[in-house]
């Protein structure tokens, strides 16, 4: 199957039934996508619901107060947003109609070329893509494509695939276009990516490198990254899990137990709550901590590693790419510094 099919059916599985979603009116598009440029969904929605309800048209809105637009934007931060989309109300009033190509669409105040492409694919159908932080993510990681996304070459590169991927049959674009938000903003998120229960998992790249958290890549990283790793130390009758690391990162070809990443540091309910742990390690083990927040300084990164030891005294289905080493024979095999830190703790 295409890319572009895996997404669709992905969507009609997972996809999320929100507000805006239910209209092709260009006018509610814009507003939801205007609050979504600096909100999160969760509270974004709310505030979608009571302005199209103050202002049901963009006549309404074009003929509103300032201070009744900026009252129903209240909380919402970056009010530039709410003044940008009052003005442009009072520009589509005056031009007569709502405008319906790409370069129209982008004149408006306040929007940019990702909100023109989003209000032209998901209102008029137009087979443009809709490149947002999500894509970028699952794009770069599926097809390992390593040019940063903050350079032009970048945007240009990301644009072209994009491009590339819509699907032939014009009436799936917009479809596919949410589809493609969603399945970044749910499935391939960006620290704790589901790669176990996705769809796409066996022919993506950056996973098959074992580099998922290393896209997107960006070639101004502002800060010394933060990482926070949590090791699993799973002993067995058979031996301890070791899985040796793919090419491309600093860690290439050493072996290492299962490892987790999180964007903060985790609690033991929420390393037990990863997708991981729910599928691959079955209930009956004996948890103990063996480290907490062991901290190890890299050239770019800090990392933050936390280890369990997860010992079973029945036999455990290894997930795929991993080998059960008895105690004896670990000696044969090369970890990385940390790691060897971690486990020899205690
Ligand atoms: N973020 C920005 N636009 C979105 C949309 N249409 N659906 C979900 N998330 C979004």
């Amino acid at each position: 199957m295409q890319f572009s099919e895996v997404i669709l059916q992905w969507y009609a599985e997972n996809g999320r039934a929100l507000p805006w979603r239910e209209s092709a009116d260009p006018y509610k598009i814009w507003v939801s996508e205007i609050i979504l440029q600096q909100t999160r969904v969760a509270q974004g929605m709310d505030y979608y619901r009571r302005f199209v309800r103050a202002f049901p048209t963009v006549e309404a809105l074009a003929e509103a107060d300032e201070d009744e637009v900026m009252h129903q934007w209240q909380g919402l931060g970056y009010y530039s947003r709410a003044r940008n989309l009052h003005a442009a109300a009072r520009q589509v009033v005056a031009r007569g109609a709502f405008p319906d190509t790409l370069d129209e669409v982008r004149r408006l105040k306040g929007v940019g070329d990702y909100t023109a492409a989003a209000i032209c694919s998901f209102a008029f159908g137009l087979p443009v893509a809709v490149v947002d932080g999500n894509v970028y993510r699952v794009l770069s990681r599926y097809f390992a494509l390593a040019t940063p996304i903050d350079t032009s070459a970048g945007k240009k590169a990301f644009a072209e695939l994009a491009a590339e991927l819509l699907p032939k049959d014009a009436d799936r674009v917009a479809d596919y276009n949410q589809a493609l938000m969603d399945f970044g903003a749910l499935q391939c998120v960006p620290a704790t990516p589901h790669c176990e229960t996705c769809p796409l998992a066996d022919s993506c790249g950056a996973r098959g490198e074992q580099r998922v958290a290393d896209f997107p890549v960006k070639s101004h990283r502002t800060q010394v990254k933060e990482r926070h790793f949590v090791y699993i130390d799973v002993v067995t009758p058979e031996g301890r899990w070791l899985h040796r690391r793919g090419a491309g990162d600093i860690w290439q070809g050493l072996y290492e137990v299962p490892l987790l990443e999180f964007d903060h540091a985790p609690s033991l309910q929420e390393v037990q709550a990863h997708p991981f742990v729910r599928q691959q390690l079955p209930e009956g083990g004996v948890w103990t901590q063996v480290a907490r927040q062991r901290k190890h300084v890299l050239t770019h990164r800090v990392l933050w590693a936390d280890c369990y030891r997860l010992r079973y005294d029945f036999p455990v289905a290894l997930p795929p790419n991993h080998i059960a080493v008895p105690r004896e024979d670990l000696p044969r095999y090369a970890l990385p510094r940390l790691l060897t830190l971690l486990l020899t703790d205690n």
